[in-house]
């Protein structure tokens, strides 16, 4: 029988009681399928460890997790914790380590999921992002001078790399020729001279190599509007790391909240072990109470059956997800029930046995 195996990071405020129910069903997949097993490894990493230690993961902890298949995680941040240093020295040094330069999130309404948006169906909001996820304005790059002086300056610095611009569009042409959908360039060469001028051409460049896509390419300013205006416009949608961030809230707001929306971080060439967590952060707001909706981390599990070659089981979750939604019975706070988070965990449990 394969083994899966699977670092655990649970994280933060919501993150440990989403990622236990996505755990729970993972485990009940595995034992439904009879050919497959997770071993789930947990790491205490996070803001609470960073309080004891000093550190937000163990010295050779990058060393550690390139021992696993994949990572789950929950999600990172504290009160208390500045968030430039637990975010960087925790979700983003994974990301950048092991070169998950892939951002997939899925911006797509489901059947009963609320939408804000007047006279829109499920079939006008199926949007698939695929954000650079490795460099552009998160690449670390720039610097604080002088200091607390009157005179002080920062600079923070987009860096885009031909090899970094080239890979991730061409995973997503190669993704919109696979499903027969359009792709569409987000960027903003207007004012960004130099970064998405180039991010442009090079978008322009290897369109030629795909005539069988259908391509657009829109303004960040413009396509936010038309994200909210006319959502059918997007299917495969490429665009930068800190677009790609800003524009999926924005895509889980329009397909059924926070509470809904994941994100898996791949390394296609699978040298070094990929992410999976659902989108949203450590929410302090709700941590603690049973409010967070598991979803979206069972959505990212669903993600990690597809990446393991298990797309039937991760279909299946997501067909489960939508069954919940419909029937409207066992559902969060934020979705307008009343249940927990572990009664919508275990709903899914019942749901695939
Ligand atoms: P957030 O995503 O944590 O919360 C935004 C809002 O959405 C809150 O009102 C919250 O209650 C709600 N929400 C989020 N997830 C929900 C869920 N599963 N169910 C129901 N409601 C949910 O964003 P924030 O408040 O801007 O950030 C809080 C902390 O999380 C910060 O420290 C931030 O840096 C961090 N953060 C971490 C990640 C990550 O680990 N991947 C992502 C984003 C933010
Ligand atoms: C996300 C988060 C992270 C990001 C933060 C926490 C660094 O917002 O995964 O969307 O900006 O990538
Ligand atoms: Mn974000």
């Amino acid at each position: 029988m394969k083994t899966h195996k699977i670092a655990v990071i649970a994280g933060d405020g919501i993150g440990p009681e989403v990622l236990s129910e996505g755990i729970k069903v993972l485990n009940k997949v595995a034992e439904l399928s009879g050919e497959f097993k997770f071993e789930f490894t947990h790491f205490p990493w996070g803001c609470e460890y960073y309080k004891e230690t000093g550190r937000m993961m163990a010295e050779d902890g990058i060393e550690t997790l390139s021992k696993f298949d994949a990572i789950f995680l929950g999600a990172v941040g504290a009160p208390g914790v500045p968030d430039h240093i637990s975010l960087w020295d925790l979700l983003l040094v994974i990301r950048k380590k092991f070169d998950q330069y892939i951002n997939l999130r899925p911006v797509k309404l489901l059947k009963g999921a609320p939408c804000p948006l007047k006279g829109v169906s499920e079939k006008d909001v199926d949007m698939i992002f695929v954000r650079e996820n490795s460099e552009g304005e998160y690449a670390g790059s720039g610097s604080w001078l002088y200091k607390d002086k009157p005179n002080e300056v920062v600079i923070q610095d987009g860096v885009f790399s031909r090899v970094g611009c080239e890979r991730v569009i061409r995973y997503a042409f190669e993704l919109a020729r696979k499903e027969k959908k359009t792709l569409t360039s987000i960027s903003k060469g207007n004012a960004l001279n130099y970064s998405m001028v180039f991010w442009d051409k090079i978008f322009k460049e290897i369109s030629a190599e795909y005539p069988d896509v259908k391509t657009y390419s829109y303004l960040v300013d413009a396509a936010s509007m038309f994200m909210v205006k006319d959502p059918k416009r997007f299917e495969v949608v490429v665009t930068s790391n800190l677009f790609g961030d800003i524009l999926t809230d924005l895509g889980a707001a329009i397909a059924g909240g926070m509470g809904l929306a994941a994100g898996a971080n791949l390394n296609p060439e699978r040298k070094f072990p990929s992410m999976f967590e659902p989108i949203h952060g450590s929410a302090p707001d709700i941590a603690g109470k049973g409010l967070a909706n598991p979803l979206a981390t069972v959505w990212s599990a669903s993600q990690l059956l597809d990446f393991f070659g298990h797309e039937d089981w991760g279909k299946k979750l997501l067909d489960i997800i939508e069954e919940i939604l419909v029937e409207k019975k066992v559902l969060t706070p934020d979705l307008g029930g009343t249940a927990t988070t572990k009664e919508v965990g275990n709903e899914v449990v019942k749901k695939l046995g």
